[in-house]
């Protein structure tokens, strides 16, 4: 674990399963007993170079492998621009479909996050093509997003599953709704839709109460799958609860080095976050 005593990794500590891979395995292993599902993340994105994209890749398989040999009741999500989306598309794509074609031998999936609007069409091709190879993908699609009613018609019947979440990048208004009040309103309707789809399995990625008391009414009259995702460090008691109800839940497990960004995103969320951090600062954790 994250034992320096600076003010950035003690925060970081509440998000991020460790440093490395070995800690990541350790956690993800304590969350499977406890019953959940996780979806390990090696934390990185924008990579300028083939060769930093490549070691992700590296570092995938690794994590593939141990997936396996430990018999973990998880995935893999990955952000397209660490396997090399920002240089060269083509890059990413066979990136991908090498870790799509390592997962599908172990029986896993491969969950595309999404990441700021200059990436989003890229990412959707990504993902079309990736099920239209080994079939066993899923992407995050964005309520935020302007486009995203399309997106999720165009998505119809390549299947695999589609995380839902508000969108945690800043946009501006030109592509994505810039409210609260109306990205929560266009997750309820994005919701709502895919849990009447069966073309497609919903992952209900979010912690906000009243939509999963919404995705929960919706779960009355759907027969097939679907599962909540909810973040490592965050709102345990809702995870706890839901798990409680009988509902599959993942948690997205994030590990590695490279937690800056990630981390800033978690605290643009949740601005009481930097108290957590300024507790660790003057001498608190
Ligand atoms: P909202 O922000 O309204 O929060 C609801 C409640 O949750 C808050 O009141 C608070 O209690 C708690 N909470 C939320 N965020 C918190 C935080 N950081 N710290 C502490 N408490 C917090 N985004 C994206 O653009 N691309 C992606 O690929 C993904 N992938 C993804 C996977 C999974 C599994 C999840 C859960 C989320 C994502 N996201 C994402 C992030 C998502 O877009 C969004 O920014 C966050 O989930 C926060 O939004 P909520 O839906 O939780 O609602």
């Amino acid at each position: 674990m994250f034992t320096e005593t600076n003010p950035g990794r003690a925060l970081a500590a509440r998000f991020v399963a460790g440093d490395n891979l070995v800690e990541a395995v350790g956690v993800a292993r304590r969350l499977n007993e406890q019953g959940y599902l996780v979806s390990l993340d090696l934390l990185g994105e924008e990579v300028g170079d083939e060769q930093s994209a490549g070691h992700a890749v590296d570092e995938y398989l690794e994590c593939l492998d141990q997936i396996e040999s430990e018999g973990l009741d998880a995935n893999i999500s990955i952000k397209p621009t660490q396997l090399g989306l920002a240089i060269d598309e083509e890059l990413a794509n066979q990136a991908l479909e090498r870790l799509g074609k390592r997962a599908s031998e172990i029986g896993t999936t491969v969950t595309i996050d999404m990441e700021d609007s200059r990436y989003t069409e890229a990412t959707v091709r990504m993902f079309e093509r990736g099920q239209a190879g080994t079939g066993n993908f899923g992407i995050a699609i964005q309520a935020y997003m302007k486009r995203t009613a399309t997106d999720l018609e165009r998505l119809g019947g390549l299947g695999g599953h589609v995380r839902l979440c508000k969108g945690a990048y800043v946009e501006p208004s030109d592509v994505a709704i810039t409210t609260k009040a109306g990205v929560d309103g266009a997750f309820a309707v994005y919701l709502t839709d895919l849990m009447m789809r069966s073309d497609v399995t919903p992952a209900i990625a979010t912690h906000d109460e009243e939509l999963v008391a919404l995705a929960l009414v919706l779960a009355e009259d759907r027969d097939e799958p679907f599962e909540f995702q909810m973040l490592y460090g965050v709102r345990g008691d809702l995870q706890r609860r839901i798990l409680d109800a009988g509902h599959r839940l993942r948690i997205y497990l994030p590990f590695g080095s490279q937690w800056y960004p990630y981390l800033t995103r978690r605290v643009a969320e949740r601005p009481a976050n930097v108290w957590f951090f300024a507790k660790a600062l003057f001498g608190g954790r």
